[in-house]
């Protein structure tokens, strides 16, 4: 079922002497609407999708997905990585259809599966085991997995960076189709300024130490959007220059004590 996702000033510390991993974010992605993060490496990217997902609290702050409030993951809350953990004694369609088999769907799963393998292009493979694969496929195999539970939402960590420019295009194609058609809120994490482009309709920079959204910035461009397209130069420029400006951002070390009245609304 269709769900936004709202982020409402979330603050977190893994080492209380350390600045905020992250510290005061606050956006909202609504449903079939797409967020796209950048930033330099270790600014919370990661951290902060595996708390909408569910797998880390937050020590202030909250994250909703429709009405529920976050407070573990469920398996609506659909998070990618990337590196495709598939299980190895399992062949290619039961690896997509283990989720459906969990979740009590019964003898449609394999044909929900092969139909899903199908959109990512791996219906041949369908028998073959995760290992004779390439790491592009099994990567293919991972995101079958998440689409086929029809998730609400859809966080996916660098999954496309280990993919060739055709095959990347045309998942990214086959994401952004499947996240408009059912109503997915998807937060994607990248480190490919095009990429964030093609995928969010917002992009978010992040800084880091504290980890920070330093611009978020609304993409003007509609989709499906290309290199190339008038416009896209432009957003890149922007985007560019925003980046530098986070890299250069000067850290305010911001205690956990100092912030600790607005902790009282932790988890
Ligand atoms: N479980 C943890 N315990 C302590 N510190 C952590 C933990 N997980 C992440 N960190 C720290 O939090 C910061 C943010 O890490 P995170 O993995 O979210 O960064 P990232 O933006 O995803 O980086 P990258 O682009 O390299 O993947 C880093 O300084 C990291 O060392
Ligand atoms: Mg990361």
């Amino acid at each position: 079922m269709p769900a936004g996702i709202r982020i409402d000033h979330l603050n977190h510390w893994f080492n209380r002497n350390d600045p905020p991993v992250l510290q005061d974010i606050s956006v909202a992605v609504p449903p079939g609407q797409s967020l796209a993060l950048v930033g330099e490496s270790g600014c919370g990217k990661s951290t902060l999708l595996n708390m909408i997902a569910g797998m880390i609290r937050p020590t202030a702050g909250s994250i909703h997905i429709g009405q529920t409030r976050v407070l573990g993951p469920r398996p609506e809350w659909n998070i990618m990585f990337q590196h495709a953990a598939l299980y190895p004694w399992l062949n290619v369609v039961d690896n997509v259809a283990l989720g459906l088999e969990f979740a009590g769907i019964g003898k449609a799963r394999r044909i929900t599966a092969m139909d899903m393998l199908d959109r990512v292009g791996l219906r041949d493979k369908a028998r073959s085991r995760p290992r004779d694969l390439s790491g592009g496929q099994q990567q293919r195999v991972a995101l079958a997995r998440s689409l086929v539970m029809s998730p609400s939402v859809l966080l996916l960590d660098e999954p496309f960076s280990a993919l060739d420019t055709f095959t990347r295009t045309d998942l990214q194609d086959e994401v952004l189709g499947i996240v408009a058609e059912q109503g997915i809120s998807l937060v994607q994490v990248t480190h490919d300024l095009d990429e964030a482009i093609i995928m969010g309709d917002r992009i978010g920079v992040m800084e880091r130490s504290p980890g920070r959204i330093h611009a978020l910035v609304d993409n003007r461009m509609t989709r499906p959007r290309r290199p190339g397209m008038p416009g896209f130069a432009d957003m890149r420029d922007e985007l560019l220059a925003a980046f530098g400006r986070a890299r250069r951002s000067p850290s305010t070390p911001v205690t956990s004590t100092e912030a600790a009245p607005s902790m009282a609304v932790g988890l």
